[in-house]
């Protein structure tokens, strides 16, 4: 019988090739674990995907991560959980008795980030998501998931919002974009999923002092590190979990599906990607 003596390898699949933090972070994981494994950015057309992923054994690798513009036809491609099949995105691919099976981390990378952050968090009633994306799905899963009563959603684009709650049932409160700031005194935790708050992008215009004084404040955005609204939070004494953190807990998953262990989000390695978003 032939044994396995290739390393395990796993690649980002994407097009066009852009610059991405995962290599930097699943090398730092198999150094820190000893584990003899690669890791490389793999730039896919459109026209050719199809065939990769489905000859990504034959290619050498055990799994993938995916990213734009390649998420959605991934799914497709793939035996989805429920988490990717709710998110209508696939970001993680890997093997599984034969099959190529697929799921989305952003869902825990959000929910884990802030059980770091702000552990307790979940002690509440009422949340409120502002936009209506795909990260928008993958927040407002894992919020129902993990048992939230009510999740506002407003989006600039209404029917956008409409749209999640006839998706994700009565839990799912779409509200107007310009009435959202009702909602903040009931909101135990606010999390942005626009690109509001981004470099060269406008802030996220919501005075957070009228949340209650143990809400958490999540945001999506992660250049900067520290956008206008968690800068206002923390002024205001409440808890954040910022965007950065997201990125590194949503690669965990991959990693253990890929390699075998689980690996952890340190200090250290936080600090190796913050080195490497100040340098670009
Ligand atoms: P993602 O997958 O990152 O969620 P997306 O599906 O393109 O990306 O969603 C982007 C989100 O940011 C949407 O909620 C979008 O609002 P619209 O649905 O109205 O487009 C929101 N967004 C982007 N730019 C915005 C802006 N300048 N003001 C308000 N919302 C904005």
């Amino acid at each position: 019988m032939a044994t396995e003596t290739r390393p395990r390898a796993a690649c980002l699949i994407g097009w066009p090739a852009a610059h991405s933090r995962s290599p930097l972070i699943h090398h730092y994981w198999l150094r820190k674990l000893g584990i003899a494994g690669g890791y490389s950015i793999e730039a896919v057309p459109p026209e050719g995907l199809a065939d990769f992923v489905l000859h990504l054994a034959q290619r050498g690798f055990v799994g993938a991560n995916v990213t734009i513009p390649h998420k959605e036809r991934a799914l497709a491609l793939s035996v989805p959980d429920a988490r990717a099949s709710a998110v209508g995105a696939a970001n993680t691919l890997w093997y599984e008795g034969g099959e190529l099976r697929s799921t989305n981390t952003d869902v825990e990378g959000f929910i884990d980030n802030l059980d770091a952050c702000a552990p307790g968090w979940d002690e509440i009633e009422e949340a409120l998501v502002v936009g209506a994306g795909g990260a928008s799905r993958a927040v407002i899963f894992g919020l129902i998931e993990r048992g939230i009563a009510r999740v506002h959603v407003a989006n600039r684009t209404a029917e956008r919002a409409q749209a999640l709650a006839d998706q994700f049932g009565a839990k799912v409160c779409p509200v107007g974009w310009e009435s959202m700031a009702e909602v903040l005194p009931r909101a135990g935790l606010l999390v942005n999923t626009t690109s509001l708050g981004m470099y060269r992008q406008p802030a996220l215009k919501l005075d957070v002092g009228r949340l209650p004084p143990h809400a958490v404040v999540s945001d999506l955005v992660y250049t900067p590190l520290q956008t206008p609204l968690l800068a206002a939070a923390s002024a205001r004494g409440l808890r954040t979990a910022d965007g950065l953190g997201m990125l590194l807990h949503q690669a965990v998953r991959g990693f253990e599906l890929w390699f075998g262990k689980r690996p952890h989000v340190t200090a250290e390695l936080r600090a190796l990607v913050e080195a490497d978003l100040a340098s670009a």
